[in-house]
């Protein structure tokens, strides 16, 4: 399968997308189009080649910040004496259900993670936000930590970020 990323326009079907998370279906349908004018979020499409317009997953981004105090102690001393850290924010993410299991949601983590390394905006860590436990445990396996107190909340030092990008291409 090949696959095909980009910015979502108003060309691609996001009617007919369905991820099993009514929320995240009814975003794509509704806001993200909204989101994209508005500079609340970048919403990146994954459309296989053969049907160009058709969504097969899509993600969020955003600049974010975390407070200094929210990272664990040992990292907060190595980061510089700013009260806030500039960061990145996956916040949605999903794959159509006919499509799961084949290694989208990685690729598409993936993906937002190079277009976030590759942008010129300064940022020191990569946050994701997981809808539930099972989102959480899908993240780690990319190597996010939990916060100490959002458990929910994932993030990635840039260093590991670039790690990440060199390992994996
Ligand atoms: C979560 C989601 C994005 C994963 O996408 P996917 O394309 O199915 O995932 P992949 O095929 O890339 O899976 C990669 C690995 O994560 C595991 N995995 C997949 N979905 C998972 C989930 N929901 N929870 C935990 N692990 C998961 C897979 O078993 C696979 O492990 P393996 O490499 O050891 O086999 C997708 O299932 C989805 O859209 N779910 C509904 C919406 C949702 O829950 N979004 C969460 C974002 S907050």
């Amino acid at each position: 399968m090949s696959l095909l990323f980009g910015l979502l326009t108003p060309e691609l079907d996001r009617s007919g997308f369905a991820c099993g998370e009514p929320a995240l279906d009814a975003y794509l349908h509704k806001q993200a189009g909204q989101d994209m004018k508005r500079g609340f979020a970048t919403v990146v499409a994954a459309c296989e080649s053969s049907s160009p317009a058709v969504i097969v997953g899509y993600y969020t981004l955003c600049a974010a910040s975390i407070l200094l105090t929210a990272l664990p102690e040992e990292t907060a001393r190595k980061m510089s004496r700013y009260p806030a850290v500039p960061a990145i924010r996956l916040g949605r993410l999903a794959v159509s259900t006919a499509m799961q299991g084949q290694h989208i949601g990685s690729l598409l983590v993936l993906d937002a993670v190079r277009r976030a390394w590759r942008n010129e905006l300064a940022w020191a860590a990569f946050l994701v936000d997981a809808k539930n436990e099972r989102a959480a445990a899908f993240y780690e396996k990319f190597l996010f930590q939990r916060f100490r107190e959002n458990t929910l909340t994932l993030w990635m030092h840039r260093k590991q970020a670039g790690a990440l990008i060199a390992a994996l291409g």
